[in-house]
């Protein structure tokens, strides 16, 4: 192994080095927050040193705040940790005191759901329970909230399906390691916008996809690229409302180029539809889904951003002709969301708070949104204009990781567009999100923060 050295060359004691494989094991994501490390024993086995030697270096994690001692249970990654690394999954989940960290993306405004009407609906399914509601849930979901997302996706996305069609996952990973259970093959490739959401690539390198990168430009991803190089994948993943992370929509054109092209080799689009709730203005285009005639789409929805993440919950409208292999594939990855939180869900949405919140969220994101823009005017940043979504893009000229690494030094949660990037170099930038701005005079302290975090 390399002999680890200290800024002034010399050797670090064999501890320290330990402590050091750990929280760079800890930045790249290889060890998540919450995870339990081996006992001090075990590792010390493992490793071929002194059990000490472990005390020493996990003692000096706690100290630092990467680690926490458990008692009995055990030493395990703090929960707390700042997101500093794409993959990193603190970046979507609350400051140790709960409160989200300046620009922290993946987040809906959390001051803003209503919870005492939440509880009061939850409390009364509760109450409604019988002795048959403690057996095991169904695989696919709850027949009722697979009933209300029919009639919302109805409404709101003109899409036409059946709630056999409907699936609830817990969470959009969960989603896609069911289609890929599924559908997939080991070896099959799958287009990837690029530069695009990185947090889903390890469910899709588990499930032996092949990354095919598609350049993504001012009309969403280039389907006509994407047909030159990647001919034979046999997926393709898109966020065609706003495309995470530059928010732009995928154009008319190319949603047909790309219907076509899926409908004449048999190809299986699939639909990420996270945010598309949120548009400040104009009318949004149509989903791909619902101009599915070809029922090539597996459209995924999520209530992380239109209620709230701690939820875990996400859906799949699929083709009626997949019905069956997500049938199967559901038995051996039944829906782990208790139906208490799902029917819960189904009321919000059927007694029509559903549309109320979503209403209200577009006006308190247009203005929060608003509010950040011009305050990051003030400090001399501009912002790549974007057509919705929760998140937004400040393009700079030097090098993004390392203005990104600065600013979450200082505790400040943006991350750098090249890290969302696979194989395409384009514009720098930071990506931030603005819901959880609660006033004008905050966004101007966050503006002013990052400005001098970047100097
Ligand atoms: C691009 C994208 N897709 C999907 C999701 C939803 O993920 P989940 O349902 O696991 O919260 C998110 C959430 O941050 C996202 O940014």
């Amino acid at each position: 192994m390399r002999q680890e050295k200290d800024s002034s060359g010399h050797a670090l004691p064999r501890y320290q080095q330990i402590a050091r494989q750990l929280t760079q094991a800890i930045l790249s994501g290889e060890l998540a927050p919450g995870s339990r490390l081996p006992s001090s024993r075990t590792m010390a086995l493992e490793m071929g040193v002194a059990r000490a030697t472990i005390e020493n270096a996990y003692g000096e994690l706690v100290a630092q705040g990467w680690l926490e001692r458990r008692g009995q249970a055990g030493t395990f990654v703090s929960q707390t940790l700042s997101p500093a690394q794409p993959g990193f999954t603190a970046s979507v989940a609350p400051a140790g005191n709960g409160e989200p960290l300046p620009f922290q993306m993946g987040l809906p405004a959390l001051d803003a759901f209503p919870r005492a009407l939440w509880s009061r609906l939850m409390g009364r399914r509760l109450r409604l329970q019988t002795r048959f509601d403690l057996a095991a849930p169904q695989s696919e979901g709850e027949t009722a909230l697979r009933q209300a997302i029919v009639d919302y996706v109805r409404f709101s996305r003109s899409i036409d399906c059946q709630p056999e069609q409907v699936f609830i996952t817990a969470g959009y990973g969960m989603a896609m390691t069911l289609t890929m259970r599924a559908l997939a093959q080991p070896g099959d490739g799958i287009w990837l916008e690029d530069p695009g959401f990185p947090f889903i690539r390890p469910v899709l390198a588990q499930a032996g996809l092949r990354f095919c990168p598609v350049p993504v430009d001012g009309d969403g991803m280039n389907v006509r690229e994407g047909i030159r190089q990647h001919p034979d994948a046999r997926f393709v993943l898109i966020t065609p409302a706003h495309q995470s992370p530059l928010g732009v929509a995928l154009s008319l054109p190319r949603r047909r180029e790309l219907l076509d092209w899926a409908a004449l080799n048999a190809r299986w689009i699939i639909e990420d539809d996270y945010d598309s709730e949120f548009r400040y203005q104009g009318r949004p285009l149509p989903p791909v889904k619902s101009l599915d005639a070809p029922q090539r789409v597996i459209y995924a929805g999520s209530f992380s951003k239109s209620l709230f993440p701690a939820l875990r919950t996400a859906w799949l409208v699929v083709p009626p002709q997949c019905v069956a292999a997500f049938q199967a594939a559901a038995k051996q990855l039944p829906c782990t969301v208790p139906p208490l939180y799902q029917q819960t869900i189904a009321d919000f949405i059927r007694e029509g708070h559903f549309w109320r919140h979503l209403r209200k969220m577009r006006h308190c994101y247009g203005q929060r949104r608003q509010w950040l823009e011009s305050a990051l005017a003030e400090q001399g940043f501009s912002v790549t204009p974007q057509q919705g979504g929760i998140q937004l893009v400040v393009p700079v000229e030097r090098e993004d990781s390392e203005l990104a690494g600065k600013a979450v030094a200082a505790g400040l949660a943006v991350q750098a567009l090249s890290d969302w990037r696979i194989a395409h170099p384009g514009e720098k930038g930071l990506i931030m999100s603005f819901t959880n701005i609660a006033t004008p005079e905050q966004a101007r302290k966050q503006a002013r923060a990052l400005r001098e975090a970047l100097k």
